[in-house]
């Protein structure tokens, strides 16, 4: 068979967590680290909220993707969103993802766009609803009783880590390894400065 027919690329598109907001994350990252065990948490430097999951793509699809999702992103202005709260997928008590919530008005209706986007380019839409965070870590094994005690999470439940400015989107591979999954970039999408200059 001809090389790359059936290739196919774990892809998503996110926005990369920036600073003040992920340096506040960070250090409360590595208190997390000091103090919960079982966990694979996120490297530093790959925190980043996701918009739209777009699973194993065919790698031939990335050419027609790319210009989608360059359209569906003009003229969008860029933003600061919030970092607000921490939490647990699916539940505290049933915890198997440890996340910092996000808030931004234009968060819903920009994954929004980028999720027609992948479907314009044959990418099935994926079920789960868009509940924007960054994920901290994933739990190894299910963690119970006195191994992770949800309320030593739940007490940072409303903790604000401050202000993370949204300038660009990108467009990630994503390879999984045994030590955590490796995110490069295919493509990134300035977003306007809102002056008339993109
Ligand atoms: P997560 O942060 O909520 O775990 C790279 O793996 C990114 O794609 C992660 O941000 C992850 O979201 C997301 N992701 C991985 N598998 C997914 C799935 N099956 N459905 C939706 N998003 C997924």
């Amino acid at each position: 068979m001809p090389a790359g027919t059936d290739e196919r690329w774990r892809c998503f598109v996110a926005i990369d967590l920036e600073d003040p907001a992920r340096a506040e994350v960070d250090a409360f990252l590595g208190g997390l680290r000091a103090t919960i065990s079982g966990v694979a948490w996120t490297r530093p430097g790959n925190l980043h909220l996701t918009l739209a999951f777009f699973g194993d793509v065919p790698a031939s699809a990335i050419p027609e993707l790319t210009p989608r999702l360059a359209r569906a992103l003009a003229g969008v202005e860029r933003f600061t969103a919030r970092v607000i709260g921490v939490g647990a997928f699916p539940s505290l008590a049933r915890p198997q993802v440890l996340w910092v919530g996000v808030v931004a008005p234009p968060l819903p209706a920009l994954a929004d766009a980028v999720r027609r986007a992948g479907e314009a380019a044959g990418i099935a839409r994926e079920r789960r609803p868009f509940r924007p965070h960054v994920t901290l870590g994933r739990m190894r094994a299910r963690i119970r009783g006195a191994a992770f005690d949800p309320a030593l999470f739940a007490r940072d439940g409303g903790r604000d880590f401050g202000a993370a400015p949204v300038a660009r989107v990108i467009l990630y591979q994503s390879e999984l390894a045994p030590d955590g999954a490796r995110h490069s970039p295919l493509a990134v999408f300035p977003l306007d400065r809102g002056d008339g200059f993109p």
